[in-house]
């Protein structure tokens, strides 16, 4: 039986719900007017998850709940129970996250974000929930195979992201360009549109776009890892907490679990 990605589909309602996604929030309903009982500590306290919400299977808006829906989101959730805290989701471009976190506007980011030396400077981070890697995406009319067969072509990457700077380090080496936006449905239609050649993506979010859209991909090695973890401001009181919960996470098999739900679970 073939293996398809499960939200190869989710991929392809992204790039319609493009006008929609601007501040979209999914914060729970249970304020503190309707809080059970009359127990002082039944108030909790709110707690608030920075996103972009634009990278399926991660973290993605659900059309039919307006809610963000995701792997990182499923993560986020458990946490914030395990830790009695109400979760608050705000969604934003990807290269807004640093920044609302050096702000306090958010207390904490998950956006399959990669721990790299430079944001360390800035934020703090949790262990490591995931190992992607990248990819190179196409029109399946193309027969590339390497970065070298690229020269002169225009290249989608997100903006702020690790790719953004992998293919500006690439594009020295092999002289092509480099086209930088914001969301990655954006870019995913420019590709289909042919304004641009290639876009360099992380592998599990590629998986279901070149599922539902036809396309093809090589895999590109980069200098830096390209894993996954929780973000924090500097210093900040949560950090320590939630990655206890995250390392049980890990140990007990439940982000395995969460893993084969969003990433590889068949239809
Ligand atoms: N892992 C890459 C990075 O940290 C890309 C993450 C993009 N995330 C997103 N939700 N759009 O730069």
């Amino acid at each position: 039986m073939k293996k398809q990605y499960k939200w190869a589909k989710l991929g392809f309602t992204a790039v319609l719900s493009l006008g929609v996604l601007a501040a979209c929030g999914t914060a729970t309903d249970n304020d503190d007017d309707t809080a059970t009982g009359s127990d002082e500590n039944a108030e909790t306290t709110k707690i608030v998850m920075g996103t972009s919400a634009d990278y399926p299977p991660y973290e993605s808006l659900d059309l039919e709940t307006e809610e963000i829906i995701g792997f990182d989101i499923d993560i986020a959730k458990h946490i914030t129970d395990e830790l009695g805290y109400e979760l608050e989701i705000q969604d934003m471009n990807f290269d807004s996250l640093i920044p609302a976190l050096q702000n306090n506007r958010v207390d904490f980011v998950m956006a399959g974000m990669t721990p790299t030396e430079e944001r360390k400077k800035n934020v703090d981070f949790s262990d490591a929930y995931y190992a992607a890697n990248n990819y190179l995406v196409f029109q399946s009319d193309n027969e590339w195979t390497s970065v070298d067969e690229l020269e002169g072509k225009n290249i989608g990457v997100q903006l702020g992201s690790i790719q953004e700077e992998a293919a500006d380090e690439l594009a020295e080496l092999h002289g092509f360009e480099v086209n930088k936006l914001n969301r990655i449905p954006e870019i995913i239609q420019e590709l289909n549109t042919g304004r641009i050649d290639a876009i360099l993506m992380e592998d599990m979010v590629a998986e279901g776009y070149i599922e539902s859209q036809n396309l093809k991909f090589f895999p590109v090695e980069t200098d830096e890892e390209t894993s996954n973890a929780i973000a924090f401001p500097k210093d900040s009181e949560y950090t320590e907490e939630f990655n206890e919960v995250l390392v049980d996470m890990i140990e007990s098999g439940k982000i395995d679990e969460l893993i084969e739900k969003w990433f590889y679970s068949e239809e």
